[in-house]
């Protein structure tokens, strides 16, 4: 049902934990599951990534999807991280199984939160970013 890189990242998620004071942080929820994602960005003074960490209770797709997010998005700069989709986060990973895909937006959207969050700080506008919602569902709802 799972490809091997989403048990590779399920069972060795990469960057798990917080950073101490981020550069922006961002929580979603997924109220039909119940489960919650936060991601803590670390935005160097050229807008570069240099860390990325999450934290979630989350099932194992969110598990993964968030796992291989911080991967793509680590090193980049605040427009490629845009790019870090969570269509390019099941490439990345194989792909998912249809009724997990929901799980990957979480990624995505506590990403999106979590610049949003770096933009309000620092009183810019990052483009092509647009308010992330606070539950995804609001998202699925218009998308799926
Ligand atoms: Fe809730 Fe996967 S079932 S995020």
């Amino acid at each position: 049902m799972y490809s091997e890189k989403v048990m590779d990242h399920f069972n060795n998620p990469r960057n798990v934990g917080e950073i101490a004071n981020p550069s922006g942080v961002g929580t979603v929820g997924n109220a039909k599951c119940g489960d919650i994602m936060r991601m803590y960005l670390e935005i160097d003074d050229d807008g570069i990534i240099k860390d990325v960490k999450f934290k979630t209770f989350g099932c194992g797709a969110a598990v993964a999807t968030s796992s291989m997010a911080t991967e793509l998005v680590k090193g980049k700069n605040i427009q490629q991280a845009l790019e870090v989709t969570n269509k390019a986060v099941m490439d990345a990973l194989d792909g998912l199984p249809p009724v997990k895909v929901h799980c990957s937006l979480l990624a995505e959207e506590a990403i999106h939160a979590a610049l949003w969050d770096y933009a309000e700080k620092n009183g810019i506008v990052i483009e092509g970013l647009e308010k992330p919602a606070a539950d995804i569902e609001e998202k699925i709802a218009e998308e799926y």
